[in-house]
C-alpha cells in the first residue's frame, strides 16, 4: 500500500523518479544504496564523509588523535597475543578519509614496522585522500616502507586475502539496510515508488520462506503489529566475509551503534534510521536524496545470529580497558611540563582530557558498543 508524504526534489531524487517510473519499484535497501553510494550523484560520491571541520557528521577517529591511539594499544596487545608476528595485517573496511590508521601510526605502536593497515573504502574520493594525505599504497604488493606502518588503501580485497584482525568503524550503520514492518498477518516490507509528487513507501507482504524473515521471528518473535524493525541481511552478510577474512585465528571488531531488533521496535523508526548533513540531523529518509546521510542502529542480536560476540562492551570500556586513561595522564603530565612552550605536543597532551571526555560520553559516542569476536573455537561456529 502507497502512502504519500512531502519528499523534496533533488537531481538524485528525479533520476530515482525516472528509474522506478521505467523499472519499478526499488526495495529499501537497494534505495539505500543508491542515495549513499550512487557512483555520480549519492551522498559520499558528491563529498560527504566524516570530518570535526568539514565534514557531515563526527566519528572517533574524527574527535582527535586520542582513539586512535588507543586502538593502536588494541592492536599491540592482539599482536602480542598472536606470538608477535613477523608480519600482522589489520583490514579497516569503511575507512572513510582515513583518519584512524593515520592515528594508529601517529601513535607508534611497539608492532609498527610489522603492522600492514589496509584501509578498504568504497567511495573513489575518500581513497584519494589515503594516497595523497596519508601516502599510502594503492596495492596490496606494495614494497613495505622502511621503518613504521604500512599503509594501503583499495576498493575492495580479492577473493582469499587473510588478516589478522578486521576492524570496522561506523561502517555497518551504512550499509544498506531492508526495512521491514509486522502486520497483523505476518511481515512487510518497505519498497519506494513514483508517487504524484515524489518517491513514497509501497508496503509489500513478505513470503514466510523468505529466510532472512525467520531471523526476525527467531531475535525478535514479540514485535506488534506496526511496528517497524531493520532486517540487516548485508551486515550480517558483511559479518561472514570478516570470518572469512581473519579464518579461525583472528579477530572482528565492529565499533557503532547498536541495539537490539526488540528494542528497536519499541523506539521507533525515528529513532534508529536518522539521516545527517553538515553536523546536524537531516530530513526523512526519502528526502534531499543524495546530499544527506542514512544510516541505521546495528541489530547487534541479527548479527549474533550468525555467531554471538565474544565480547560485547560500550566504547568507553574498551577504550578504558585498553589504556586510555593512563594516556590522558601522560597527556595532563605533559602539558603540565610543556604548556610555557606551548607547542602542539602540549596542545596535544591537553586534547586528550576533552577528547576522552565525548569519547566516553554515554549519551554520545561512549554509548556506541564493540562487538569482538575472537579466534574461532569448536563452541562458537560461525551460523548458515
Ligand atoms: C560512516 S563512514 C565511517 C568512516 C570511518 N570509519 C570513521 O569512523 O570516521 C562509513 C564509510 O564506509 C564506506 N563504505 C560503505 N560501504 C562500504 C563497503 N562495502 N566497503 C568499504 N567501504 C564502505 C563509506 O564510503 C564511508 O566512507
Amino acid at each position: 500500500m502507497a502512502s504519500d508524504g512531502p519528499e523534496a526534489s533533488t537531481p538524485l531524487t528525479d533520476e530515482l523518479l525516472e528509474r522506478i517510473r521505467l523499472d519499478g519499484p526499488l526495495r529499501f535497501d537497494l534505495f539505500m544504496d543508491a542515495v549513499l553510494y550512487d557512483p555520480r550523484r549519492g551522498f559520499y560520491a558528491t563529498g560527504g564523509r566524516a570530518g570535526a571541520r568539514a565534514g557531515d557528521f563526527l566519528t572517533s577517529p574524527e574527535v582527535g588523535p586520542l582513539f586512535g591511539a588507543v586502538v593502536a594499544r588494541a592492536v599491540d596487545r592482539w599482536w602480542i597475543e598472536a606470538g608477535r608476528p613477523e608480519k600482522f595485517t589489520v583490514v579497516e573496511p569503511g575507512a572513510g578519509p582515513g583518519t584512524l590508521a593515520a592515528a594508529v601510526r601517529l601513535a607508534a605502536p611497539e608492532c609498527g614496522d610489522r603492522l600492514e593497515w589496509v584501509m578498504v573504502e568504497r567511495t573513489a574520493a575518500q581513497r584519494a585522500r589515503h594516497v595523497d594525505r596519508l601516502g599510502a599504497s594503492s596495492a596490496l604488493d606494495s614494497p613495505r616502507p622502511l621503518a613504521g606502518v604500512h599503509l594501503i588503501s583499495v576498493s575492495a580485497l580479492p577473493t582469499g586475502f587473510a588478516a589478522d584482525v578486521v576492524l570496522a568503524n561506523e561502517l555497518l550503520d551504512n550499509l544498506p539496510t531492508r526495512l521491514v514492518e509486522r502486520t497483523s498477518t505476518g511481515w512487510s516490507e518497505v519498497w519506494v515508488a513514483a508517487g504524484d509528487t515524489g518517491l513514497i513507501e509501497d508496503l509489500r507482504p513478505l513470503g514466510r520462506e523468505d529466510p532472512e524473515v525467520l531471523v526476525l521471528d527467531r531475535v525478535a518473535p514479540d514485535v506488534r503489529s506496526g511496528q517497524r524493525v531493520p532486517l540487516e541481511d548485508e551486515a550480517r552478510s558483511w559479518l561472514r566475509w570478516a570470518f572469512g577474512v581473519v579464518g579461525v585465528s583472528g579477530r572482528v571488531v565492529v565499533i557503532d551503534y547498536a541495539d537490539t531488533t526488540a528494542s528497536m521496535a519499541h523506539r521507533g523508526q525515528g529513532e534508529w534510521m536518522r539521516t545527517y548533513a553538515v553536523h546536524g540531523r537531516g530530513t526523512g529518509p526519502l528526502e534531499d536524496c543524495g546530499t544527506q546521510d542514512l544510516t541505521c542502529d546495528v541489530a547487534s542480536d541479527q548479527l549474533a545470529d550468525v555467531r554471538p560476540p565474544d565480547v560485547d562492551r560500550s566504547q568507553a570500556d574498551f577504550l578504558i580497558s585498553h589504556g586510555m586513561d593512563e594516556l590522558v595522564e601522560e597527556g595532563r603530565q605533559l602539558w603540565a611540563e610543556r604548556a610555557h612552550i606551548g607547542d602542539l605536543a602540549a596542545v596535544r597532551a591537553r586534547s586528550r582530557v576533552r577528547e576522552a571526555e565525548a569519547l566516553c560520553d554515554p549519551s554520545g559516542l561512549g554509548a556506541h558498543r564493540v562487538l569482538e569476536w575472537g579466534p574461532t573455537s569448536p563452541a562458537n561456529p560461525v551460523a548458515g
